[in-house]
């Protein structure tokens, strides 16, 4: 079928039905909604037999819908509508939840149900399961509803009369009002409901600091205590808050934007309060913590199982900063020094990486000298993954990953990749050529032409076409609680296995071959000395894209095509 996907922003879920939906040999083309007059002449010009919308946060024309079938994906059960379905679930500490997908019509979510699937909502936030529990419900939901329409025999449910079973609750809009935290009454429970409801957008607005700042991000603190709403700590770069019966690390801050001044965005909460912030203890967290020991939140931890080591990273929106390169570095050069045969890293869920964090670029002094040093920082991290012979390598790749972070990923022997995932291995959305020494590691993996089509078309790729192409050496089709135990499994039998030794010796033959081939410095080097050209190129496509970006604005006409 020719299928076009109708959505605000091709974000991840827009992202994943376009490669699931590809992968079933559908023709997919996407629209990004806006003007209706384009989204009119869209639908005339392509003449799809199905309009399917993802994310749309505008209604369709009714002479859009009525000539065409266009199906909503609405992340609630049926009978629930409204904008901020999922927001209000976790709010609430729903643990059940659902997705359904239901024909466009006059009243907004209202039209009759073409399919649906249920969801767990473990403790997380809320874009964290809606790139994950919500977003395999979704892609199910939707492959069933275009399997039905594309039968042609199909009946939609109603939301009334016969055969319904669910309840209508209409729901407004969840506002700042609702979502704002009482620090002197709120209990931790609470407060984290608030957090991760609001997590990674809109964020809870508050006061810090004599500021108005929303809150983004939040986990619970096992032994720190203080007056509710005091200060207590920073560990990297997140705020402890005590509240009435705990306390919580708030990782991101973004400034409220002041009437009529430029748009903020999120930073690293010691970044974003700067000199605001009165003096604090850093609590660091063991980066090896034993058994019997509740460090709390930490974005880098390691651990062992037998001859297994994992070294465990998670940053928020994936975004690897100068600051979080160097830490992971340090936290790999210990993980060296243990006694393994496996090293497995990521292991967490949702996003691996996405590269450098052009958020703290964008607020550095320079921005140019702040992108190389991040670059370098990364480099620094691959170079090392990429040196490691003594033991083999694994990428666990939990949720989805991005431009340099795919790269970071191939720099591992084997890429494990959990089936829900997206990959985005390119960098021209961000006019960049890129560098995580991908010249020498992505043709190696999926052959030259490939790697070309990959950057050159810079298309979103499922976890099963980048195991078909190399990409990926192993998809763990599992849910995204399952795939940290799951590859923690797999990973004590190849441990353990009887060929590990061998390819551990093969390794080490092959990257001296590769060297002497050509050095890895050298391909260091030739990508550097493009990315230093567009770092420090004032008019470079890459600082007004990355400005876009960061402030959540359309990229500038034309640019993408120049680069
Ligand atoms: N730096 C800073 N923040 C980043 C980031 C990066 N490299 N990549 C993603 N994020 C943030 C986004 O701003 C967003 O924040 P929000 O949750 O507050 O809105 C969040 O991570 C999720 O990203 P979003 O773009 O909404 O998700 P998506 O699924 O629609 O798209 C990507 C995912 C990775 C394709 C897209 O975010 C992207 O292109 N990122 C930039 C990748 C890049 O060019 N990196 C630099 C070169 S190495």
């Amino acid at each position: 079928m020719r299928i076009l996907l109708l959505a605000s922003a091709f974000n991840s879920l827009s992202q994943r039905l376009h490669a699931e939906l590809r992968d079933r040999h559908h023709t997919v083309d996407v629209h990004v909604a806006g003007d209706d007059g384009e989204l009119r002449a869209a639908v005339r010009r392509l003449r799809p037999d199905l309009v399917l919308a993802p994310m749309l946060r505008t209604a369709i024309p009714p002479d859009v819908w009525s000539e065409f079938t266009c199906l909503i994906v609405h992340p609630g059960p049926p009978g629930d509508r409204g904008p901020s379905s999922l927001d209000r679930a976790i709010q609430e500490g729903r643990t059940e939840w659902g997705v359904t997908v239901l024909q466009a019509e006059a009243e907004m979510d209202a039209g009759p149900v073409w399919a649906w699937a249920h969801c767990r909502l473990p403790e997380r936030g809320k874009s964290d399961l809606y790139r994950n529990e919500v977003s395999d419900a979704a892609v199910s939901a939707a492959l069933l509803a275009v399997e039905r329409f594309a039968s042609g025999t199909y009946a939609p449910q109603p939301q009334h009369g016969p055969g319904w079973w669910g309840t209508v609750r209409e729901r407004p809009v969840l506002r700042q009002e609702k979502r704002r935290i009482d620090w002197a009454k709120d209990r931790t429970d609470t407060v984290l409901r608030k957090l991760r409801a609001a997590d990674s957008q809109p964020g809870v607005l508050d006061v810090l600091c004599g500021g108005e700042w929303y809150l983004h991000g939040g986990h619970r603190e096992p032994h720190l205590r203080g007056r509710p709403g005091e200060l207590l700590a920073t560990r990297a770069g997140a705020l402890c808050r005590a509240t009435t019966d705990g306390a919580v690390w708030i990782p991101e801050l973004r400034r409220r934007r002041a009437p009529g001044g430029p748009a903020t965005f999120k930073l690293p909460a010691v970044t974003a309060l700067g000199s605001l912030l009165p003096p604090l203890p850093e609590v660091a967290a063991p980066l090896m913590p034993g058994d019997d020991v509740d460090p709390g939140w930490t974005d880098i931890a390691y651990h062992e199982a037998g001859p297994a080591g994992f070294l465990c990273f998670s940053f928020p929106g994936g975004a690897m900063s100068s600051d979080h390169c160097r830490r992971l570095l340090e936290a790999y050069r210990f993980a060296l020094g243990r006694p393994t045969s496996v090293l497995v890293l990521g292991c967490g869920r949702d996003f691996f990486s996405n590269g450098i964090h052009l958020n703290v670029i964008e607020a550095a002094p320079d921005p140019a000298a702040e992108s190389w040093a991040n670059i370098t920082a990364m480099d620094d991290l691959v170079a090392a993954v990429l040196t490691t012979t003594d033991r083999l390598v694994v990428a666990a790749v939990g949720g989805n990953a991005a431009a340099g972070g795919v790269m970071l990923a191939r720099a591992a022997d084997e890429v494990w990749c959990r089936a829900g995932s997206v990959l985005n291995p390119h960098y021209r959305l961000m006019g960049l050529y890129g560098s995580e020494y991908w010249t020498y590691t992505l043709p190696r993996r999926v052959g030259a032409a490939e790697a070309e089509r990959l950057t050159g078309q810079a298309l979103p790729v499922s976890a099963a076409a980048a195991e078909r192409i190399g990409l990926v050496d192993r998809v763990l089709d599992c849910g995204p609680e399952e795939f940290a135990p799951s590859a923690a499994h797999l990973a004590g039998l190849f441990a353990a296995s009887p060929v590990v030794q061998g390819r551990i010796a093969a390794k080490k033959a092959a990257r001296r071959a590769d060297e002497r081939a050509r050095p890895l410095a050298s391909y260091r080097e030739e990508e550097l000395a493009v990315m230093r050209g567009q770092f420090f190129t004032p008019e470079s496509p890459y600082h007004a894209l990355r400005s876009a970006f960061v402030r959540k604005r359309p990229a500038p006409a034309g640019l993408l095509s120049r680069t």
